[in-house]
């Protein structure tokens, strides 16, 4: 039961819903947290309309569910290092997260969550994309579940922070490093138990799974590309259009996202807060 003065209105059946009733810049009661929360877990994502919140407001926010990453390779606010400051000028040509993806999977403890708080977006384009891994698992066939069950998959930003990977390209706000071949890979399962809830989901993504421990690159992209497919299913997917004071909340553990770059010549100003997680199982 969410808490009396909070509402929660899905946005599809399978995944997404908007919050309303919580202000975000106040410390949240026990009871509010324990509503927010459960609604993250059922809906995976969760979004706020407007919010009015400084940079210390969010880090507080995000503090609440966790302790706070800092990106190895993007550099964060000079004064707030663990927010990430995600901005497409109307100059910039690539958009940052624009590829299916599971926030910071190239790490060996990957994160838990990221919250997206919108400071200026378009009148229309740059809406996020969001899709549900427990649905694209459960939607496999019993002989593909049980295969799936004993893999493993490498991990690594070597193609999307490389020197040609779309993360790594120059914008005229954001500074990210390009990294070298010696970037670590760390192997993590196809099949991921989420820690807090037990569903299964598929744990693999375009821009960071790069291959099947033990198998070759050759070897793994014909499954690899069906899963992605499957992943990215309409039926498992819903869209955010973000306004001034959005806020989206997603489980990195269960859920892709995609950022669209269909509004160029345009600003699009955001800010990111990421949670620190566990080592998959
Ligand atoms: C991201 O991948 O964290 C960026 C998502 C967005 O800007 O919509």
């Amino acid at each position: 039961m969410p808490a009396p003065s909070v509402t929660v209105r899905p946005l599809s059946p399978v995944i997404g819903a908007e919050i309303i009733g919580v202000d975000l810049s106040k410390p949240m009661s026990n009871e509010v947290f324990d509503a927010v929360h459960r609604a993250f877990l059922k809906h995976h994502v969760i979004f706020f309309r407007d919010q009015i919140l400084t940079p210390d407001d969010q880090i507080a926010l995000g503090r609440r569910f966790g302790s706070l990453n800092i990106h190895p390779y993007v550099r964060g606010m000079s004064s707030h290092p663990e927010i990430l400051e995600i901005i497409k000028e109307p100059s910039d040509r690539i958009n940052f997260g624009g590829g299916w993806h599971s926030d910071m999977s190239f790490l060996e403890t990957p994160v838990l969550g990221s919250m997206l708080y919108a400071v200026e977006v378009p009148d229309v384009g740059g809406d996020t994309l969001f899709a549900n891994q427990h649905a694209a698992y459960d939607s496999l066939s019993d002989g593909l579940k049980s295969a799936l069950g004993g893999l493993k998959a490498i991990h690594s930003a070597a193609e999307e922070y490389g020197l040609k990977g779309p993360s790594a390209q120059k914008r005229a706000s954001m500074e990210s490093e390009v990294v070298g071949d010696d970037v670590p890979e760390y192997e993590h399962p196809v099949v991921r138990t989420h820690p807090e809830t037990g569903r299964k989901g598929l744990y693999v993504n375009p821009a960071f799974t790069l291959r099947f421990a033990g198998w070759s690159r050759a070897e793994s992209r014909p499954l690899l590309n069906h899963l992605f497919e499957v992943s990215k299913r309409e039926a498992f997917t819903c869209r955010f259009r973000w306004s001034p004071g959005a806020l989206a909340f997603w489980d990195n553990r269960c859920v892709w996202h995609y950022a669209l770059n269909d509004y160029h010549g345009e600003r699009r100003h955001m800010r990111r807060v990421t949670i620190n997680g566990d080592r998959p199982h």
